[in-house]
């Protein structure tokens, strides 16, 4: 389904509500990337990135909330992106949006706390999937470790590496977590890299 037609995310609800009964968790994980400056970027452009990860969002969220009232509570995991927290060149429209994520999640974690409702967003680094491809050539070397070499660990994550952390908001141990932007950055956000003192 696509995440940017109500209809379709409705739909997604209601099948996953009659056939399991309830519904317990969303990850709202479908994203878009554009790589390019404002003077090059089309409405088409900035409607396809701002719908793809921030509408989709807020429609994900729109209609899983009530499934997830009349369970009792339920768990939502936003995926942002450290583009969320730091601008980035050639990326505005995506950092837009993603900043978008962290603030609609913050909100809504505030509307829905009562009811038991827990809602948190991921901000990842780079990580090593078909995105990134849309940005640097992966099978690239070179290019990979330029990357790689933003993060203080000197790497670019695995996707499983942000797989683990949705499962771990989802999960009790994560029960008083709400309203959270949790980094999974390989610390990028921590600060710039790169050597100050040259002694
Ligand atoms: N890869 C990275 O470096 C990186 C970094 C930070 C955040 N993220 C975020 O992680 C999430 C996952 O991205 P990824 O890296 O796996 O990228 P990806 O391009 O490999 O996967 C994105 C997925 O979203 C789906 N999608 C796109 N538009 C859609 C739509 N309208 N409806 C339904 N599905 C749609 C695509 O089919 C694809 O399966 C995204 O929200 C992305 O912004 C990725």
């Amino acid at each position: 389904m696509d995440v940017t037609k109500a209809d379709e995310v409705r739909g997604l609800v209601d099948a996953a509500v009659s056939r399991y009964g309830r519904l317990d968790i969303l990850i709202n994980n479908a994203g878009a990337t554009l790589f390019k400056g404002i003077e090059e970027t089309t409405e088409e452009d900035w409607n396809r990135i701002l719908d793809t990860n921030l509408k989709g969002v807020f429609l994900g969220c729109k209609f899983t909330i009530p499934a997830m009232r009349q369970s009792g509570g339920g768990s939502i995991v936003n995926i942002a992106s450290v583009a969320g927290l730091l601008g980035m060149p050639q990326h505005f429209a995506y950092c837009a949006a993603k900043a978008g994520v962290i603030h609609l999640t913050k909100s809504l974690a505030l509307d829905h706390g009562r009811e038991n409702i827990r809602i948190n967003c991921i901000c990842p680094g780079g990580v090593l999937t078909p995105m990134l491809g849309e940005v640097i050539n992966i099978n690239d070397p070179m290019q990979v470790e330029r990357v790689a070499k933003q993060h203080a660990l000197g790497r670019v994550a695995e996707p499983e590496e942000i797989a683990r952390v949705s499962l771990f908001l989802c999960s009790k141990d994560a029960s008083f977590m709400t309203g959270a932007a949790v980094t999974v950055d390989g610390g990028i956000a921590a600060g710039r890299m790169g050597q100050v003192h040259s002694r």
